[in-house]
């Protein structure tokens, strides 16, 4: 029980992580950078919001009429249904409204709403509509589903636990959307065919290392990554953050560099690591980095989840997930000094070169 207890209290403080300006602008910035007009005359839902904490409703709004948006619909889940302790901070919008009432502050969501004909010169957070929604905003309720159907592009960072719930609600009303979630998101069984078949990929702009998110005030941080801001705020450092999306960006139609197999075993050998073997239980060869991906292979080839970051799919096909041929996850043999040791990488992507080397195939 106690253990329950735990996880669900970790579970329910993960929800609970608020993203910064800086790394909403910035990935923003790359949709726009490729297609100019990307929002131009849409209408955006920002679920799973809350503009006493959230950056995203402030973003959207001060760039409203830059972005030439239709319309600017966020919604909060209620105070109340949050499982972890929240400061309930109102928002102005709140207090100032004729609308205030103390008990639905609690237990209702709310939703702040901007129109394009509604609104004209500088538009900003302060334009916004406020009211309560019926319900406290849940985003599988029947009230923020109508908003979701009739939004073009659905942008947030979900709850961390209801990550699969989330996407699946995405997907099934056939949605634009920019979501935030952790890169083993792409592991799960939801997310993979969505992958394979370029109806999801990455963002343009988190890669790599961690990125610093909000916590609530009450948030224990004790762990390494944890920094208390200049007005008492608390922020934490999270690894393996990513954007998921299937908005265009320019990032993924680059070309990944790459060298031939010879040349990666002679110049990027990662101290002898790499030895592409061949697995057991599929046709395809083991690539353990992907900047050891050969130019000079017809066949499959098993890469490791971080390929996504550098996947364009005009120069890579994804033929598959982490399973040979005979279900098991895949596995191949390695020659420890005369010891043969059965080796299992984590989690590999098949995939193979769109631009099929004819010359290679007689070798
Ligand atoms: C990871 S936080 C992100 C908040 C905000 N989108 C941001 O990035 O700054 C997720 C938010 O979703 C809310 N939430 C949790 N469960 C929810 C649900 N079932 N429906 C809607 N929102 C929910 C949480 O209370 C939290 O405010």
């Amino acid at each position: 029980m106690a253990n329950e207890n735990l996880s669900n209290a970790k579970r329910a403080k993960n929800d609970e992580f608020y993203t910064q300006w800086i790394d909403i602008e910035k990935e923003i910035n790359a949709y726009l950078e490729y297609n100019p007009d990307v929002f131009r005359e849409k209408i955006i839902l920002l679920p799973c919001d809350d503009p006493e904490w959230s950056n995203f409703t402030k973003y959207f709004a001060q760039n409203f009429m830059n972005f030439g948006l239709k319309k600017l619909i966020s919604t909060s889940y209620a105070y109340e249904s949050k499982q972890f302790g929240l400061t309930q901070q109102l928002t102005l919008f709140e207090k100032k409204s004729p609308k205030f009432d103390k008990k639905k502050s609690k237990v209702n969501g709310k939703i702040f709403t901007l129109e394009a004909n509604e609104v004209n010169g500088n538009v900003n957070i302060n334009n916004l509509r406020f009211d309560y929604l019926s319900g406290d905003g849940d985003f599988r309720s029947d009230e923020v589903k109508k908003l979701r159907d009739e939004a073009d592009i659905i942008i947030t960072n979900p709850p961390f636990s209801l990550f699969r719930e989330f996407l699946a609600w995405i997907v099934e009303a056939n949605k634009r959307f920019c979501i935030i979630g952790n890169l083993n998101a792409i592991t799960y069984k939801e997310s993979f065919p969505l992958i394979a078949s370029n109806m999801m990929w990455l963002g343009s702009t988190i890669h790599s290392g961690d990125r610093e998110f909000r916590v609530p005030d009450e948030y224990p941080i004790t762990a390494a990554g944890s920094r208390i801001g200049e007005n008492g705020e608390k922020y934490l450092r999270i690894k393996g953050v990513r954007w998921f999306t299937n908005i265009d960006h320019g990032r993924r139609h680059q070309p990944l560099e790459l060298m031939t197999m010879k040349d990666n075993l002679k110049f990027n050998n990662h101290k002898g690591k790499i030895t592409y073997p061949k697995y057991d239980n599929y046709n395809a060869i083991e690539v353990s980095f992907t900047d050891a991906i050969p130019s000079d292979f017809n066949g499959v080839m098993g890469v490791p989840i971080s390929f996504l970051d550098k996947y364009n799919p005009e120069q890579f096909e994804i033929v598959g997930f982490r399973k040979g041929d005979d279900g098991k996850d895949l596995v191949y043999t390695l020659n420890d000094s005369d010891t043969l040791k059965k080796v299992q990488p984590y989690f590999r992507i098949l995939i193979k070169h769109i631009n099929h080397n004819s010359e290679l195939d007689d070798n």
